[in-house]
């Protein structure tokens, strides 16, 4: 039966991930996939984690099934930490999911389920794999502006005027902070501007949340969503727990239905519910609980803040050097936007001939599209990318 089958198409980062790990040399430099790593090279279990799983380990008594939503109480946490008070609890649907990636899957699931029709507005470029699930589910795409290449900053005209397109039951998906795969991001006079078009038109928004507190903090990362979530009917939120808690393979996501009275929200929670029940029964556990106990538990809590928040400063370092190097060995300020990017990803905006010289001949791993993960970095390897980047004629 199987020889039916067509090969699938590789996931460019995944082919990355592939090609770095079969490359003998010792001196490469892995700026592919999006994982965070410190000093060393490695990406270390924060110190509030491990607690937590001490913690853990000694009280739990059970691996007895949770609820379809997971545990209520990792909604909860995670509603308080991406929302704030926004928006009344009582409103918001939420289910958790295996990983952010889980809850974009399911939140184009319910879209499809809830309007067939729908069309799905994507940045360009977007995380390919939004693009790849979209098309798996047949669902219609559309790309909006975003990258300018001249400045490496938004396309804040061209965005808009493609997001005017856009009508009710119509689908803008809007990275919440840190856009991947190109760090520019809007101001907030720019995102004042998109929830007014959205006003305008009926769309609804749909935001993936991945890097909250790599960007600007833990807050200021949120601040777009929330207001989002405060202006308009209905929002979708697909919101990550890997990168901020660095539990990447525990599979920790959260998918929030925010809507403008209870019963919706009531029809919301139910549908979530059932798509869980339907795609894996019941969500992971273990790095939700983690989380929860993390964000209800004060001392641990604090103690997570400050990891993070040394990690996304140890980020802005490592962008600030790598701009300053560049600066210095290209006597041009044309690399200056990589100090203005926000979160793990910068786009470099070059071509796919470069990127190959940077790998064949530097065993420098971007992502095809020029995509950069700064996490990789740190204060020796960034000196050697700059020199690379000018040596090849970026
Ligand atoms: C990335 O963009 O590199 C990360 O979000 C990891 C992934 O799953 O692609």
């Amino acid at each position: 039966m199987f020889e039916t089958l067509k090969p699938q198409p590789v996931d460019g980062i995944m082919a990355i991930a592939k090609a770095y790990r079969e490359d003998p040399r010792d001196t490469k430099i892995d700026l592919g996939v999006g994982v965070y790593k410190d000093a060393t090279g490695l990406t270390p279990i924060m110190r509030s984690v491990k607690e937590a799983e001490q913690l853990l380990w000694e009280a739990q008594n059970t691996k007895v099934y949770t609820g379809l939503i997971g545990d209520p109480a990792f909604g909860d946490a995670m509603i308080g930490l991406v929302l704030g008070d926004a928006v009344p609890r009582a409103n918001i649907a939420a289910a958790a999911t295996p990983g952010g990636t889980g809850a974009v899957r399911q939140a184009f699931e319910m879209v499809k389920m809830a309007r067939p029709d729908a069309r799905v507005f994507v940045s360009d470029p977007t995380w390919p794999n939004h693009i790849s699930i979209l098309e798996y589910l047949g669902m219609e795409t559309l790309r909006y502006r975003y990258f300018d290449d001249e400045t490496r900053g938004v396309d804040f005209d061209g965005m808009m005027a493609d997001l005017r397109q856009a009508k009710a039951g119509d689908v803008v998906l809007l990275h919440g902070c840190c856009h991947n795969p190109t760090g520019a991001n809007l101001n907030t006079a720019e995102w004042d501007a998109v929830i007014a078009l959205l006003q305008e038109t009926g769309a609804t928004p749909m935001i993936d949340i991945a890097y909250q507190g790599f960007g600007d903090g833990l807050d200021a990362d949120a601040a777009a969503t929330r207001k989002i979530a405060a202006s308009l009917p209905e929002c979708l939120i697909a919101a990550s727990c890997s990168k901020n808690f660095g539990i990447y393979r525990e599979r920790t996501g959260i998918l929030m239905v925010v809507s403008a009275d209870t019963s919706a929200q009531a029809l919301n929670q139910g549908t979530l519910a059932s798509l869980n029940r339907l795609n894996y029964s019941f969500p992971p556990d273990h790095g939700a609980r983690l989380v929860t106990m993390i964000l209800q538990d004060e001392t641990l809590r604090a103690n997570w803040m400050a990891e993070l928040e040394d990690v996304r400063l140890g980020m802005l370092k490592l962008r600030e050097t790598l701009a300053g190097e560049l600066q210095r060995l290209s006597g041009s300020d044309r690399f200056g936007f990589l100090a203005q990017h926000r979160g793990m990803f910068s786009l470099l905006g070059t071509t796919p001939d470069k990127v190959k010289t940077l790998r064949e001949e530097h065993g420098i791993y971007m992502i095809g599209d020029s995509r950069m993960n700064i996490a990789g970095l740190n204060l020796e390897t960034a000196p050697l990318l700059a020199r690379a980047i000018v040596d090849v004629g970026v």
